[in-house]
């Protein structure tokens, strides 16, 4: 089967009912997508899908089928996207394991909308837990990159 993932076209020789998750992380090597829960509710494993964040964690890689993923590697450019820098200027990049999935979920928000309001960004971060107690930086992080949008 081929998927498209961060610009890049792969035939894959895999189970059709693998989880998108291990075949991303496994087979494509991409580790940004962390599997947390498996279950749906944490929002670690998100990655794009056609523009709009997905979880990955037990959807299986033959529902994506001709689909342009894109992952956190997919940011990668000389230079940090805005909402990766707006999370380092507000000391809110904690733990590295729930950020990939807060940095698809805004990075989907931005595109659409580069001037969203507080309560759009919450109900985009919604799906996304953070155990450590970052969230109001993150929060502020992306109020204040959509304030400078
Ligand atoms: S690992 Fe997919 S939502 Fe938690
Ligand atoms: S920043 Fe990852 S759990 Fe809080």
């Amino acid at each position: 089967m081929r998927v498209i993932v961060n610009g890049v076209s792969h035939e894959l020789d895999v189970d059709r009912n693998v989880p998108l998750l291990h075949v991303l992380r496994d087979a494509l090597g991409l580790k940004s997508v962390k599997l947390g829960c498996g279950l749906e509710q944490c929002g670690a494993c998100k990655v794009l899908v056609d523009g709009a964040p997905e979880f990955s964690c037990r959807r299986t890689v033959g529902e994506f089928e001709g689909m342009s993923l894109v992952t956190l590697e997919g940011f990668a450019n000389e230079t940090l996207h805005p909402i990766q820098q707006a999370l380092l200027d507000h000391n809110a990049a904690q733990c590295g394991y729930c950020l990939s999935g807060i940095l698809i979920a805004a990075r989907a928000l931005f595109d659409a909308n580069p001037r969203p309001s507080r309560r759009e960004i919450q109900i985009a971060l919604d799906d996304h837990l953070c155990r450590c107690g970052a969230q109001p930086r993150i929060l502020n992080a992306f109020c204040e990159l959509s304030a400078n949008g």
